[in-house]
């Protein structure tokens, strides 16, 4: 077993070879200085171009074809850490040591049981609901789990809002910074040491602690309800990868399983201002509380041009049939102006890490797996063509969701809940980025461009 533990990382040093040789020429990073108030930048519909603010958390170079988290590369993070590290990296700022990881850990741990929550949740028709619509309901809901903010007394003090009454022209005001989030959880157990004190303390990373473990809990508990099956319950012996896919399919996973997993995890963490994110950041920047902006951020992911394509994907190869069918199905769809799912991204116009890693590691699963293993083949047909016809002259490649559906089919997950998956992992990038956003909060404000009429008058109504 170790061997192929072993395969799995031999295979991600190859993807990160290939990939730095593949990009080296392309110019260097943009888009890394600080930034001095107020600035210029040539902006597109739906703020495309905006800078909203600076960021220590992740860098995406769609040009070079990177993604950073904290100043680490996502091939030596996933060749050679957890999701847990990763999370802990991504709300901490440096990657934790072994006591940290150990206390980390076992905060997770604690967290992953929502009785409360679940037993909310099942009084909801959860298995004919939206499945994104149902992990939103339990986000939410897990506010009533250890918490006592959500009363009247723990609304944010007006005081710490910061001017934006509807007039107020960007740049008028001076940002203040709220130095806290509004939520906080019960100190049941008071701080011993200064380093759990500082867990509990700032701006309250307890909740996210909470809303990592337990969108993770949420997800496997919709799933087992949509089949049919009770909710089972988490086993703190196992790690979060390993604890979720238990929960999900009521298998303990492979080494193998566990680990692809793990990685799948850490792929989808953070992906700079993308919509989700900005959502939560935007409904945290009023000072709402943390669950409610994750809340958010699921409901923007939910929307087919964010989250959702891995499902296409898998359905698209399923219908193309036969590697054999590749070009000519490509022909109509192409003739037709037709995007093909999988590929292309706003962002990367080289080759998407995540695609690179994915893909071999769907290669490795499929190994065992009959099924996937033609719709691999179909897959790396299609990629092969796409990247012939649109590769060098458009810059499409592969994008994250394209191998993500095969590698989640071969680990027995239902396609409903590929979305929710992203949910499980983004949200340690969403709690980064708005705490990260409270250090030097401003309640976002864009303004639009009146192009209706002026000067109308009330007429009687029957006129
Ligand atoms: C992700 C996506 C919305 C990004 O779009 P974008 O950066 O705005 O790119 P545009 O839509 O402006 O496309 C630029 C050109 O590339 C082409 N193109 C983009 N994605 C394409 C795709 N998947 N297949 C074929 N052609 C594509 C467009 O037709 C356009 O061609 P033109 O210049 O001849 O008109 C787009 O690539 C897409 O719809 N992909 C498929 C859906 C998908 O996989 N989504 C998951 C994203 S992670």
């Amino acid at each position: 077993m170790p061997d192929q533990l072993n395969d799995i990382k031999y295979v991600i040093e190859m993807a990160a070879e290939k990939a730095h040789a593949e990009t080296s020429t392309e110019p260097e990073p943009e888009l890394t200085q600080p930034l001095n108030w107020p600035i210029q930048c040539t902006l597109g519909p739906g703020l495309e171009g905006a800078i909203a603010c600076e960021s220590k958390i992740g860098y995406v170079n769609g040009t070079k074809g990177w993604l950073i988290y904290r100043g680490y590369d996502i091939f030596d993070l996933c060749a050679n850490s957890t999701y847990e590290e990763v999370s802990y990296l991504l709300l901490q700022g440096q990657l934790p040591n072994t006591k940290e990881l150990k206390a980390y850990k076992k905060k997770l741990i604690k967290y992953r049981p929502l009785n409360k929550t679940l037993r909310l949740l099942s009084g909801f028709p959860v298995e004919q609901m939206n499945v994104m619509g149902a992990l939103r309901l339990g986000t939410n809901l897990m506010r009533q789990e250890f918490t006592y903010m959500d009363r009247e007394e723990g609304r944010a003090p007006s005081v710490d809002a910061i001017s934006s009454d509807e007039d107020s022209i960007p740049m008028e005001t001076v940002p203040k910074g709220a130095k806290k989030a509004t939520y906080e959880f019960k100190q049941e157990d008071p701080p011993k040491t200064k380093q759990e004190k500082q867990l509990q303390d700032a701006c309250g990373i307890d909740a996210c602690y909470h809303l990592i473990s337990g969108v993770a809990t949420i997800t496997a508990a919709i799933a087992r309800i949509r089949q049919g099956n009770m909710p089972i319950e988490p086993v703190p012996e196992l790690s979060h990868a390993a604890n979720f896919l238990y929960m999900l399919t009521g298998r303990k996973p492979t080494p193998i399983e566990e680990r692809i997993m793990d990685i799948s995890l850490i792929l989808h963490a953070d992906h700079g201002m993308n919509a989700s994110t900005f959502a939560a950041m935007v409904v945290a920047s009023t000072l709402s509380d943390i669950y409610f902006s994750v809340g958010s951020g699921i409901a923007a992911l939910n929307g087919p041009l964010h989250g959702g394509a891995n499902e296409q994907v898998v359905n698209m190869l399923k219908k193309i049939g036969n590697p054999s069918n590749v070009s000519a199905w490509l022909d109509k769809e192409l003739k037709n102006k037709n995007k093909v799912v999988g590929f292309g991204h706003r962002v990367y116009k080289a080759y998407d890490p995540r695609a690179r890693i994915l893909g071999p590691l769907a290669e490795l699963l499929v190994k065992d797996n009959h099924k996937a293993v033609s719709l691999f083949r179909i897959a790396k047909g299609l990629e092969k063509e796409v990247n012939v016809r649109l590769g060098a002259q458009k810059k499409i490649f592969p994008n994250v969701d394209f191998y993500s559906g095969i590698v989640y089919s071969c680990l027995n997950i239902p396609p409903e809940i590929f979305t929710p998956i992203f949910a499980v992992s983004r949200v340690s990038g969403w709690t980064a980025r708005v705490l990260e956003y409270l250090q030097n909060n401003r309640i976002f404000r864009p303004r639009a461009m009146y192009t209706g009429e002026f000067n109308k008058k009330i007429m009687p109504r029957d006129q």
